[in-house]
């Protein structure tokens, strides 16, 4: 009998799926069959998941032969000069380069323009009839914007890059010649954009990506265009969705809501709780194991894939208490949402910072702000590597 098929169904309300609660208890390292066919270890316990994403005896590196894959068609693994997709001595160079841009430093002197969208986008839903969807109006904009901004893309290129994104993100087989397509013109897209600001410098992000230097060493001109993707790819729908989860739940939970109302200042803790307790996707990035490695739960051996699952670790109740409960007060919230270990999230200081001014804007103009509709009756995206809300009609 083949293993259980993987990813999950999808849960009611976005929980967790059923399976990782039994899979945690019983079958930690249990075997799942992807969507390309091939079998791998699914780690679905905290300590499983730290330590895969932490060990680099795991690669990323899934071209070689026999390698599993998530996909049979074209996938996100296929791009060979994407920094998730790499693993050291290359990744070590590439993400050292790249980090030059993205310093918490640098990313907070975006914050003023950050909450300039985040205000326009609002203003813009005070004007709309009622009820507003809150994934049109705000969560998918504002990452958008953000990104399209940092890489200088103008407003008016803004509906291909969600195509683009929309595309690259999607997990079902009769996408995959879109997802060759979309590849190709976004690679030429870009292309043209670095050489624009390689003739005309500017202060983008994507001027410091293309100065950045260490030792005479650059970024060459295929690695930025596969990294100005993968930062669209890994920024936009992860954020927009940890957005609109996040206003869902707390929405769920009106009293926590009012409490944010009512002092602000909570809402950077509000923001860490819903990292946790809404992690936007029910995947993990596959890894392969280089030799025998022994995880707290077993051993997996060389060769086999083993995908850690972050959403399951953050509801390990040997982690943390009552993780089904949502609460803005946590103390115990060491979440892993942006990873750990090498590949730990390039963007998480930006994602926070979008989420946090999103949250104060909203409680700070909507002290009323409710669901328009029945939460049971939201309408979830399907066959994404995202679980994301497809809208969210709200009221006020
Ligand atoms: C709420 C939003 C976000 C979440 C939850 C998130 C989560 C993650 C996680 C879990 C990883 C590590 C994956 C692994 O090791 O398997 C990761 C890596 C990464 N993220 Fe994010 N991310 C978010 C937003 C962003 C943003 C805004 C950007 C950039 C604009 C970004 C860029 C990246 C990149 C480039 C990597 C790969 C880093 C490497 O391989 O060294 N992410 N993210």
């Amino acid at each position: 009998m083949s293993a259980e098929f993987f990813p999950f169904p999808e849960e009611p309300l976005g929980r967790v799926p059923q399976s990782c609660t039994w899979r945690r208890e019983a079958d930690p390292l249990g075997q799942v069959t992807l969507p390309s066919g091939d079998e791998v270890r699914l780690a679905v316990r905290f300590l499983d998941v730290e330590a895969v994403l932490t060990d680099p005896r795991f690669s990323r590196d899934l071209s070689k032969p026999g390698c599993p894959r998530l996909q049979s068609g074209a996938d996100m693994s296929d791009d060979r000069d994407t920094l998730i997709n790499m693993d050291p001595p290359r990744h070590s160079r590439v993400r050292k380069l790249l980090s030059r841009a993205f310093t918490v430093r640098n990313i907070e002197k975006l914050r003023p323009r950050v909450r300039e969208i985040v205000q326009e986008l609002v203003d813009g839903m005070l004007a709309s009839p009622r009820p507003v969807d809150l994934m049109a109006a705000l969560a998918e904009p504002l990452p958008m914007r953000v990104i399209a901004g940092i890489l200088g893309v103008a407003d008016s290129d803004l509906d291909k890059f969600r195509h683009w994104s929309y595309v690259a993100m999607s997990i079902t087989p009769d996408m995959a010649q879109e997802r060759v397509e979309g590849r190709e013109e976004f690679f030429a897209y870009l292309l043209a954009l670095i050489e624009r600001h390689g003739r005309e410098p500017g202060t983008d992000l994507l001027d410091t990506m293309i100065e950045a230097s260490e030792d005479g060493d650059r970024l060459s001109g295929a690695e930025l265009c596969d990294t100005a993707r993968s930062l669209l790819l890994a920024g936009h729908e992860t954020t927009m969705t940890s957005i609109g989860r996040g206003v869902f739940t707390l929405l769920r939970h009106p009293e926590q809501y009012a409490e944010l109302v009512a002092d602000p200042r909570l809402v950077p803790a509000a923001v860490e709780e819903t990292l946790r307790y809404d992690f936007p996707a029910d995947v993990g990035f596959l890894r392969v194991a280089t030799e025998d490695v022994e995880l707290p739960s077993g051993t997996v051996r060389r060769g086999e894939g083993v995908m850690p699952l972050i959403s399951s670790a953050h509801a390990d109740s040997k982690q943390f208490t009552d993780p089904e409960v949502f609460d803005i007060h946590r103390t115990d919230n060491a979440h892993i949402a942006f990873g750990k270990g090498p590949h730990y999230c390039i963007g998480g200081h930006l994602a926070r910072v979008q989420l946090q001014e999103a949250y104060d804007v909203l409680v700070r103009t909507f002290p009323n702000l409710r669901l328009a509709v029945p939460a049971e009756e939201i309408v979830w995206k399907p066959d994404m590597m995202t679980h994301a809300i497809a809208e969210l009609p709200l009221t006020w």
